[in-house]
């Protein structure tokens, strides 16, 4: 914890374009009845589920630094989407409303088709929603996407895409990280590790963020979903080296040095499991702390076998961040209750 290497973190991102748009700084709390539940670390969470922007999430830090860039180049509609539950797209149509941007929404319904949760918000914040059925969801970010884009160019329209692994995505969370470390030592505690549902620049911008300040913390990141073109150690490093080059550092990561974990994804991206069903029950009824179904329990999950194997120890304190992603739990009905019915 060090005041300077704040400095240097505010100093680095300060010439790059932001738009304020989360709730910042977001509460540390500690989950005392959870610890206690589980008789290992003392877990901590940071509520990031708590940013605002039409119900929370990791993506509103994501959005200052990409919509202002965005913002400067004069769209006069922006086009973006990813599955039918997606907390980007939703973030992203708060974003645009705010700025008084049309938006276009292209979301896969390929296995989820009701209207309710995050694409319910999509409406509700006056996107423009366009259904596709496509199975492949890297097929789905870019030439699904890039169609429409390419659809209202050809109407003369300044349609921008707004790309969720742009290289600014990770400066979000490389800010976030002097924001904790200033909520560290004021709570005088020294996190040995830090945890969370990771599926790209978070992570990316958590690493950088955690070398910046020098903190020997281990970040792990538990992946809700597998990607197609590349493992995600190394679409988590890529992404990270990218944002330090813009950001004019040195600092390089390798894949075999991020620890992002793909095995809690099974039964697949967005279904549960025995194990983060028990997470998401167990969170609310110690520290009534809710989880999403989608990303925060299979996080909350993995941390919960890292105590049980004897990987997190009572030596260690751990930072779990609460990405959010809540809405889409009103969507996953039957797994809120399968998990509330558990014995
Ligand atoms: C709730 C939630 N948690 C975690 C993530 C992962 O974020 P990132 O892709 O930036 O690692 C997402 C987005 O995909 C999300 O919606």
């Amino acid at each position: 914890m060090s005041a300077a290497a704040r400095e240097r973190i505010r100093a680095l991102l300060a010439p790059h374009p932001r738009i304020p748009l989360a709730l910042l700084p977001t509460p540390l709390e500690p989950l005392p009845r959870l610890s206690d539940a589980l008789g290992g670390p003392r877990i901590w969470v940071k509520r990031d589920d708590l940013t605002g922007l039409a119900f929370g999430g990791n993506k509103a830090r994501q959005l200052e630094y990409v919509f202002a860039d965005l913002v400067a180049r004069k769209p006069d509609v922006l086009v973006t989407g990813a599955n039918i539950q997606s907390n980007w797209s939703r973030q992203c149509a708060a974003a645009a409303a705010r700025l008084g941007i049309p938006i276009v929404l292209v979301l896969r319904d390929t296995d989820d088709k009701e209207i309710t949760g995050n694409v319910l918000i999509d409406h509700w914040l006056g996107a423009e929603v366009r259904l596709v059925d496509e199975p492949e969801m890297t097929r789905m970010l870019r030439f699904q996407i890039d169609r429409v884009v390419d659809e209202l160019r050809a109407e003369g329209r300044n349609a921008l895409k707004i790309d969720p692994w742009g290289a600014s995505v990770p400066f979000g969370y490389v800010g976030m990280m002097a924001e904790l470390d200033e909520q560290v030592e004021a709570a005088g505690i020294a996190p040995t590790r830090i945890w969370l549902a990771a599926a790209g620049p978070t992570h990316s911008g958590i690493e950088l963020g955690a070398r910046l300040l020098g903190w020997p913390t281990r970040v792990t990141g538990i992946a809700p979903i597998t990607w197609s073109d590349a493992p995600l150690d190394v679409l988590v490093a890529d992404a990270a080296n990218r944002a330090a080059e813009l950001l004019g550092i040195e600092l390089r990561i390798r894949p075999d040095e991020i620890d992002n974990r793909d095995g809690y994804v099974a039964p697949g991206y967005g279904r549960s499991s025995p194990a983060s069903l028990e997470a998401l029950r167990l969170a609310a009824r110690t520290d009534a702390l809710l989880l999403d179904p989608v990303y925060t329990a299979k996080a909350m999950a993995g941390l919960i076998d890292a105590v049980r194997s004897g990987e997190l120890t009572r030596d260690d304190t751990v930072i779990f961040l609460h990405t959010g992603g809540l809405p889409a739990a009103f969507a996953r009905r039957d797994d809120i209750l399968a998990a509330s019915r558990l014995p």
